[in-house]
Parts: structure tokens; sequence; C-alpha cells
């Protein structure tokens, strides 16, 4: 596997960054996964938007190792080709530096470091039929600025433990009454022929994932909102999907006690499997980005 690593392309193995590094020390940094398919890079322009923004609400401003804007796409693409193409995932990760000391204070001027990989993707299934999800419901502990991509992800990792422990696949967290998100995927629900899912107002990551969803249910003539779910609301749902990256649109059959659409695949998670495998065919013939 080759990474990137402050402007040198590099064996997995031999990148090395400090241990003062204040991604290691604080998790004082930001990131983005971005899949690959046909060795041609999804929405990229939309994950390098997320990723400006979430380098600037946490400060952490370019420096000379730092790509612009348009060294992003030649960099990206070089990995790509580098790993040999096909289908990848690709993490990337802008820590703050190192600074030779750990402080609290934000340190001026920047030196952040740089990284990145790709590796091949989780397989996902090949047919709509198989590969349900088991869900838990459980308390939101993460913070208020969830809509920044950062790998300060501890109460992610203690949420997702629960549903580890409780035996199923994933955890979809409820703040206030209302349903917001996965641990690591965004949520939509099918309720009486319409798509809702929770406005990016909320405590969400917006996920590239989701707003290509909701573009697709607009040109595929599915009524969606932005709307908030109740937890008893998600209960009643016809269809529950999880989107990320990684995991494209998976439904949902079991959440608590209660079996959605008598735990079988609905007909609104079909049709949208259909358009985003064909949005994907279309980004491989390069006619979509
Ligand atoms: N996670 N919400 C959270 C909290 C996430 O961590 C993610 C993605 C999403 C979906 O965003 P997108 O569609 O842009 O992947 C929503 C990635 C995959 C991860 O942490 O590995």
């Amino acid at each position: 596997m080759i990474a990137y690593l402050n402007g040198t392309f590099l064996p997995i193995e031999q990148a090395a960054i400090s241990p003062m590094d204040r991604g290691f020390l604080f998790g004082d940094s930001v990131y983005e996964v971005i899949p690959v398919y046909g060795g041609r890079i999804f929405r990229l322009s939309q994950h390098l938007d997320r990723l400006e923004q979430s380098l600037s609400a946490v400060y952490i401003s370019p420096n000379e190792v730092m790509p612009s804007r348009d060294d992003w796409q030649d960099l990206l693409n070089e990995l790509v080709e580098q790993n040999g193409g096909g289908e990848l995932g690709i993490y990337l990760q802008i820590t703050r530096g190192e600074y030779g000391k750990r402080a609290h204070v934000l340190p001026t001027p920047c030196q952040p470091t740089v990284f990145a990989y790709a590796a091949p993707l989780p397989a996902t299934p090949k047919t709509t039929t198989t590969e349900t999800l088991c869900a838990i419901t459980a308390e939101d502990i993460r913070w208020q600025y969830c809509h920044i991509k950062t790998t300060s992800l501890m109460p992610n990792l203690l949420m997702q433990h629960q549903a580890t422990l409780a035996g199923v696949d994933d955890v979809i967290l409820i703040r206030e009454g209302l349903a917001q998100e996965a641990a690591a995927a965004n949520l939509f629900v099918v309720q009486a022929g319409k798509l809702l899912t929770p406005p990016k107002k909320g405590f969400i990551l917006g996920g590239i994932t989701r707003d290509l969803i909701i573009e697709l249910a607009a040109s595929y003539d599915i009524p969606c909102e932005e709307k908030d779910i109740p937890l008893e609301q998600l209960y009643r749902a016809d269809e529950i999907w999880l989107t990320s990256s990684t995991l494209e649109v998976r439904p949902v059959t079991r959440l608590d006690q209660h079996t959605i659409n008598n735990g079988k695949i609905g007909p609104y998670f079909h049709k949208m499997q259909q358009a985003y495998q064909q949005y994907k065919t279309k980004l491989i013939a390069g006619e979509v980005a």
C-alpha cells in the first residue's frame, strides 16, 4: 500500500509521524473518507468542500505542505494510480502538526501534517436482498459541533461499542428525543411514501452520500424532506436506511425490539439502491463526478 505524507509518496510501512504530533496527542485533526470506483474518485469536489469547511472550523490554516485545492485532485489521482485503481477508499487526514511541546493553546503559525492512503473498500453487498442491518438506539453523547469531520471520535467509538455489546451492527443516536444519525453514517426513513432525513441544522455530519441520495430522490420522483425524526416515528417507519461512503445505502430491518417492514427490504430501498448503482456506473464511464 502506497501512502502520501507531507509531499512524499512512500510505502505505508515507511510513513512515520512524531508522537508529539497534535493529531496523536489531542486528536487535533480532521479527515475525509472518499470512495473510488473503477479508479474514479467519487464526488471529489464535494469532499474537498467539506474538508475546507472542517479545516476552517478548527482554525487549521495552510502551510507549504498543505496541497492547494487544485493540487488535491492530481495528488489523489496519483495515490489511486499508485494503489492500482479499481475500488478503493481514500482516507486523508490533516493534523495541526508537531510543535515540540504539548499545550492546549492553538499554536500559530500552523505546520499541518498531511497524510493519505488508499485501501480496498469493504465489499458492498452485490444484491439488494441480503446484508440488512440490525441496530439499537442510544443517547447521543457527542459534542455540539457534529458538522465538523474531526478524528476526535471517542464518543462515536463508545456508542458503536454499545452496538457490538448488544450483538448488532449499528447504533442510531438520539438527542432530546430526536434521531440524528448513526455512529458513522447518516439516517433516512421512508414513511407514507416519503423519504425523510434529519436536517443539517441538527447534530449531524453533512454526509456526501446523504446529499447524493437527496439528489437521486429528486430525479427519481421520490418525495424527500429534511425534517426532524422523533424516536417514536423511527420505530413506526416503513423503511430505515443508513448511508455513508463505506456503506453506500443499507437497509435497517431491526431496531431495538422493533422489526421494520416485517424484517424485509422495502421497495423504496430497492429503487434507491438501483439509482445509486447506476450513478456509480456513470461515474466509472466518466459521465458524472
Ligand atoms: N464516516 N455521519 C458520521 C458521524 C460519519 O462519520 C459519516 C462518515 C457520515 C456519512 O458521511 P459520508 O456520506 O460523507 O461518508 C455521517 C466515515 C465513512 C468514517 O468515519 O469512516
